[in-house]
């Protein structure tokens, strides 16, 4: 059958309200998009029909006090925790990075994707990772590229949710998340963990951002192996020593230099299949944007491209649609005195 096949059934039962049929649809779906290689809409259909069978589970009668009410009771409050849960496409190749940013994030995926033979020989997995550096250059999209590798779900957690709550919440929270975490095997994603360090500014208790740092401590050592927290902040400064040294992972990402903004180009026009008007023009402009972030560059970037396709007389017939170097060059200077670089 083919998935189309398998749309019609589903359709079919689902308007004639006959549960049974159309939850073994769904499965032979999930089961056919796992041989077809479309892993991510097999994960995400999983994901869906686990979440409603559980909601309905919930919605039966339920003793106060037993497990299942208190796991109803839990999952509502993380719910507002979470800032969204996503699967990935992104993969290694849509990242540019220096050679040694690579190794470290082949060799993090690697200790996942070889987790039963550490297991065999009762070596740790490494499963906290730290990613730091300026705005712009690669932390959020390097998480979606683990999570897209090693065909995980990804938790996107909302700090600022967490960290502006009552006095002694924070550490509660950060608890339930990361328990929830490790029931669903899933990748913890941390965005601006640097603002941990604002507990001391919401609270007048000066012991509380103590027991924040204890709390995250505790819940780095009692991680399940097979879950992952990976941390991104700008202000790795802000973070507590003792922190710092319970991630497995360090990994840096820096302002690119003149070989990863023309990789990072080639990267970005690879699909259009685009060029430059003036190959040697386009190397000078590279080197003048030396000192700005992947994400700037490719911003103007995409701006001089949608510009140059308007200029054109019948854009829509080009084989080979030409950038205009010097709308690049002027966005690029734009973009610095904005900056102010
Ligand atoms: N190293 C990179 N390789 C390829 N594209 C990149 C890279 N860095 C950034 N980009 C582009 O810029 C966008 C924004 O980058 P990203 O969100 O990963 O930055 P960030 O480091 O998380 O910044 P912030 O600290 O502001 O959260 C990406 O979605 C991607 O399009
Ligand atoms: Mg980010």
């Amino acid at each position: 059958m083919s998935q189309s096949d398998y749309i019609k059934d589903i359709a079919k039962y689902g308007l004639e309200n006959d549960q049974e049929k159309l939850l073994s649809a769904l499965n032979e779906l999930i089961d056919h998009s796992k041989q077809t290689k479309k892993l991510n809409f097999a994960i995400q259909l999983q994901s869906i029909l686990k979440e409603t069978i559980r909601n309905r589970g919930s919605k039966n009668l339920t003793k106060v006090g037993s497990d299942t009410y208190f796991n109803r009771v839990d999952e509502r409050e993380t719910n507002d925790l979470i800032l969204e849960k996503l699967t990935s496409d992104y993969r290694l190749e849509n990242i540019v990075a220096d050679s040694s940013v690579m190794n470290e994030l082949k060799n993090f995926i690697e200790e996942h994707r070889k987790a039963e033979l550490l297991r065999k020989y009762n070596l740790p997995i490494a499963n906290k990772l730290l990613l730091h550096g300026p705005s712009g250059c690669g932390k959020t999209l390097a998480s979606y590229v683990i999570s897209g590798e090693l065909d995980k779900m990804m938790v996107v957690v909302n700090l600022g949710a967490i960290v502006s709550s009552k006095l002694g919440e924070t550490s509660k929270n950060l608890a339930k998340i990361f328990r929830r975490a490790a029931a669903e095997d899933c990748i913890i994603f941390i965005d601006e963990f640097d603002s941990l360090g604002k507990v001391r500014d919401y609270s007048q208790d000066h012991g509380e951002m103590k027991r924040v740092v204890n709390t995250i401590l505790q819940l780095f050592d009692y991680l399940p192996q097979s879950s992952i927290v990976i941390a991104a902040t700008n202000q790795k400064d802000m973070l507590d020593e003792a922190l710092l040294r319970r991630f497995d992972f360090c990994i840096e990402f820096g302002l690119p230099n003149e070989k990863q903004i023309a990789d990072l180009v080639a990267l970005t026009l690879k699909k259009g299949n685009f060029s430059f008007d003036n190959a040697t023009k386009a190397k000078q402009v590279i080197k003048k944007a030396v000192g700005l972030s992947y994400y700037s560059i490719q911003k103007t970037l995409v701006t001089a491209l949608k510009r140059s396709l308007f200029q054109m007389d019948n854009p829509e017939k080009m084989i080979s649609p030409r950038i205009s170097t010097f709308v690049w060059e002027e966005l690029l200077k734009q973009e610095k005195m904005a900056l102010a670089i």
